[in-house]
């Protein structure tokens, strides 16, 4: 269908299964084991209700924000995705094009189709870009990466930790990886690669399981860019990010892609914010709490921000969006998601998203499912 046929990111999901090679498809919607965890990442924003003010003289409301110290026209960033070439041949390019024409932030996957470079030749100067990091059994590879990501610019080191061994993605895994899937450009340190495996079982050889809190000092002293540890699910593990002093924690399951019946950001972020709390007042400067998985609506975004998040990453939805119309349908899904803010604001009495908080949503059968 023609772009302006598409009213929501549901949208170009449809598109996406129709139009995508069936590897791509595979790679790109799969989710591990018996995809319980991805299935939750929806439902679990379907039991969150609102509780609409009225009588607030709406008539001007805004939905920009700042993450980690860079304006955004929107509380929501892209979230990283691999293989962007899987989908069309202008692969992340699509992203980082719309998102400088729209002031969003796009975060850069380590295993990108497009070189690094190339993603930073694309953006335009001033662009504030995150970068996701798989970190490589060979440290010296990892230290020249986020210091070259520094040196070009980047504003955030999002390192993933839910990660230490790819999930079974079965749907993937059914499918035979060839050398020039997606362009993967093939790690350094990459050796075991198991081509029978799917797509993500091949490029992944590299990422370090070893990886554990007494490692952050050693990042904290190769870079200045903020740390945030993207995959946190635990209030536990929120406060030791804290304590070690990162500037921030991603409340994700990896899109479902990892453990399977993890919980979903969502219904784990009032637990993380209480927990936050007792380390001081919140929102806390000092500290953001992000969250993704399942946002297909500004509703969704509304709801996390309302429970306390500072932005809400969005993965699939963007990624379908350039699959099915390359950047044209990137900056379709950053208009769509500006029209729902606009709508839904006004509807729910909330001038600014500082107006938001826990007694504007219901969140009470968040876990009585
Ligand atoms: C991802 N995600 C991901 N995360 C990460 O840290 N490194 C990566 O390389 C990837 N790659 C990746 C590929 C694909 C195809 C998907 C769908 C997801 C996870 C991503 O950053 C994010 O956590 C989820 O996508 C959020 O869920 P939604 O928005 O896709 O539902």
């Amino acid at each position: 269908p023609p772009l302006d046929e598409i009213l929501n990111l549901h949208d170009f999901e449809a598109v996406a299964k129709k139009v995508l090679p069936d590897k791509a498809w595979a790679y790109y919607s799969s989710a591990s084991d018996d995809e319980i965890a991805i299935r939750e990442n929806r439902a679990a924003y379907q039991r969150v209700w609102f509780m609409p003010r009225i009588l607030r003289n709406v008539t001007s409301v805004d939905w920009s924000t700042t993450i980690l110290g860079h304006k955004s026209s929107l509380p929501v960033y892209i979230s990283a995705t691999a293989l962007g070439k899987l989908g069309h041949p202008d692969g992340e390019l699509n992203l980082t094009r719309a998102a400088a024409k729209h002031g969003i932030i796009q975060m850069i996957p380590t295993l990108a189709s497009c070189s690094f470079d190339e993603i930073l030749d694309a953006a335009t100067p001033g662009q504030p870009l995150f970068l996701q990091l798989y970190v490589n059994r060979d440290r010296e590879v990892t230290k020249k990466y986020v210091q070259h990501a520094e040196k070009r610019g980047v504003s955030g080191l999002f390192i993933t930790v839910d990660a230490p061994q790819l999930g079974r993605r079965e749907k993937d895994m059914r499918m035979k990886f060839v050398e020039d899937d997606g362009c993967a450009k093939v790690q350094d340190g990459q050796d075991d690669i198991k081509k029978d495996q799917g797509i993500a079982r091949a490029i992944s050889s590299f990422i370090d399981p070893s990886l554990a809190w007494d490692d952050i000092p050693w990042f904290r002293s190769i870079t200045k860019m903020p740390i945030i540890l993207k995959g946190v699910a635990s209030p536990q593990d929120a406060l030791l990010a804290y304590d070690a002093g990162v500037q921030g924690i991603v409340l994700s399951n990896h899109g479902g892609r990892q453990l399977d019946s993890a919980r979903s950001g969502l219904e784990n972020l009032v637990g993380i914010v209480a927990a936050l709390k007792t380390r001081g007042p919140w929102p806390n400067p000092r500290f953001s709490v992000f969250i993704d998985g399942g946002v297909r609506r500004a509703s969704d975004v509304l709801k996390a921000l309302a429970l306390g998040a500072s932005a809400v990453g969005i993965g699939r939805g963007f990624l379908y969006a350039f699959s099915s119309y390359g950047q044209p349908g990137v900056e379709r899904a950053i208009e769509i998601l500006r029209d729902e803010f606009e709508m839904n604001m006004r509807l729910l009495g909330a001038r600014t998203l500082s107006d938001l908080g826990p007694e504007m949503v219901d969140a009470s059968a968040l876990h009585t499912h």
